[in-house]
């Protein structure tokens, strides 16, 4: 695949996450927002489902040789994958809290070659190109330069399908640490916010490549640090996630991975 070819959907990816935020924030707390539950504490509404299909609608237009996975119509491994999330943070959304964002990436060759998270609420457009850099609303953004955990702000996602007592030790050695722990309920928001430095790390204990994909690389191209998500069959399964300011990434790769998941996995650090 030749740059242009990347470069033509990093700019397709930018509007599309605006235009799918658009289509999803029309439903934003309407009373009559129909909400079904695909499993314990996992929403899906109207608003997903029609954001997800004018997602597929966009690239099946522009890109009819790529495919897509999705969190809200499945999809297969491939060469040229559209990784999407139509609204990542569901359940803030159906509780009307304003926190959720659209998040889209494309996935080339086994790397994430671009990303786009849109959060319709504060107008904020994170977009990362392999190689290119990371950007908010068209400007430069880093990872923060914290480096001790009594400084630093993280985010502890948390996942119903790990044990919830490893949940607990993890937020407790995080806490003991002396890192300040919250949980939010958006891991593309808190991704974006490890890449714009407004917080110093996001850890969980599973994740699917849906909600990580285009955070990944925004945070890598704003200088932080990932754990290699892909290794194994993170794109379809899942896996754990770690991602750091530069500084933090060891500290916090120590006190997070005690509680890896399956513990033979390896979890190399990426720069
Ligand atoms: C969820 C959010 C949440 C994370 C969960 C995810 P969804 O995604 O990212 O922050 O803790 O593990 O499933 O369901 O809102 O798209």
């Amino acid at each position: 695949m030749m740059d242009k070819d990347i470069e033509r959907r990093f700019v397709f990816a930018a509007d599309l996450a605006r235009e799918a935020g658009r289509c999803a924030s029309r439903y934003f707390r309407d009373r009559s927002l129909a909400v079904t539950m695909k499993g314990q504490n996992d929403p899906v509404t109207t608003a997903d489902l029609e954001a997800d299909q004018l997602i597929a609608k966009r690239i099946a237009e522009q890109f009819p040789e790529d495919r897509i996975l999705s969190e809200e119509s499945g999809g297969d491994p491939a060469n040229r994958l559209w990784i999407v999330d139509p609204i990542d943070g569901t359940q803030n959304f159906a509780r009307g809290i304003a926190r959720y964002a659209v998040s889209i990436a494309f996935y080339w060759n086994g790397t994430v070659m671009l990303g786009a998270i849109y959060d319709p609420m504060a107008d904020e457009l994170f977009t990362a190109r392999r190689g290119g850099g990371a950007f908010l609303n068209g400007s430069p953004i880093r990872a923060s330069e914290i480096s001790e955990p009594k400084s630093a702000l993280v985010e502890a996602g948390y996942s119903l399908k790990r044990p919830l007592a490893d949940y607990h030790a993890l937020v407790g050695r995080l806490l003991e640490a002396g890192y300040n722990v919250r949980q939010v309920g958006s891991a593309a928001l808190g991704l974006a916010e490890v890449a714009c430095g407004r917080i110093d790390g996001y850890c969980e204990l599973h994740l699917a490549s849906w909600d990580v994909a285009a955070g990944l690389v925004l945070v890598e191209e704003a200088g932080g640090r990932t754990s290699d998500f892909f290794t194994g069959n993170g794109l379809t399964d899942g896996n754990f996630l770690i991602a750091a300011a530069p500084a933090l990434q060891m500290h916090l790769h120590e006190v997070a991975e005690r509680e890896r998941y399956p513990a033979e996995l390896p979890c190399p650090i990426r720069s």
